[in-house]
């Protein structure tokens, strides 16, 4: 079972009884303004879900973020399995609640992420799919020392391609 510790946050697998808490983030329109929608209780069964195959066979997914000192839920963010113009990708994800956005949380989760990417998983490149007009999502793909790689289509949406390789 995979824990990750950051200065502030402990990085957890999630599990069924997470869906309250990620429905702070699913049911936020505002969070949720460059996906496609915001998500119902039964969507974010699924999420959870299609998370746990992702630890059973990949050995990543996304994770739960809390904050050490309460315990509080901050977010989710871990490595997720892409198909990218046909090529098998890792991507780094991060979704956070938004009343913990601009405190750094994010880059702090995010690098402990692509470290053990690097240093546990033996990856060599990381990639980020962010929708264009998502700034606080590239700016925290920059900050892990992420550059842009290309612009594509994802589900019929431009997409930028954000890339970084030991
Ligand atoms: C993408 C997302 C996680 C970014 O969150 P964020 O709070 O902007 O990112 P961080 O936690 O890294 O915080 C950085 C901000 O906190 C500020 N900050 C405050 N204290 C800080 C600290 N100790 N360390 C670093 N930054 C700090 C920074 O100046 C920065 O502010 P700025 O963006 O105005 O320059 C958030 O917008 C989100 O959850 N969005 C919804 C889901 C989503 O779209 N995910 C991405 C899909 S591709």
């Amino acid at each position: 079972m995979i824990r990750i510790e950051t200065e502030r946050m402990t990085l957890r697998e999630m599990n069924l009884q997470d869906e309250k808490r990620l429905m702070e983030i699913f049911s936020d329109p505002i969070a949720m303004q460059y996906y496609t929608s915001t998500k119902t209780k039964e969507e974010a069964q699924k999420w959870i879900n299609w998370n746990i195959k992702n630890y059973e066979n990949y050995g990543v997914g996304l994770w739960i973020c809390e904050l050490k000192e309460t315990g509080t839920f901050v977010g989710q963010c871990g490595i997720v399995p892409q198909m990218v113009d046909g090529k098998n990708e890792m991507e780094i994800g991060y979704l956070f609640v938004r009343n913990y956005w601009h405190r750094g949380l994010a880059t702090e989760a995010a690098l402990a992420v692509r470290d053990f990417g690097w240093k546990k998983l033996q990856l060599s490149r990381l990639i980020s799919m962010i929708y264009e007009r998502n700034i606080p999502s590239i700016k925290v793909a920059e900050r892990i020392g992420m550059s842009l790689d290309k612009e594509t289509l994802i589900k019929d949406r431009p997409t930028l391609i954000y890339s970084i390789e030991v």
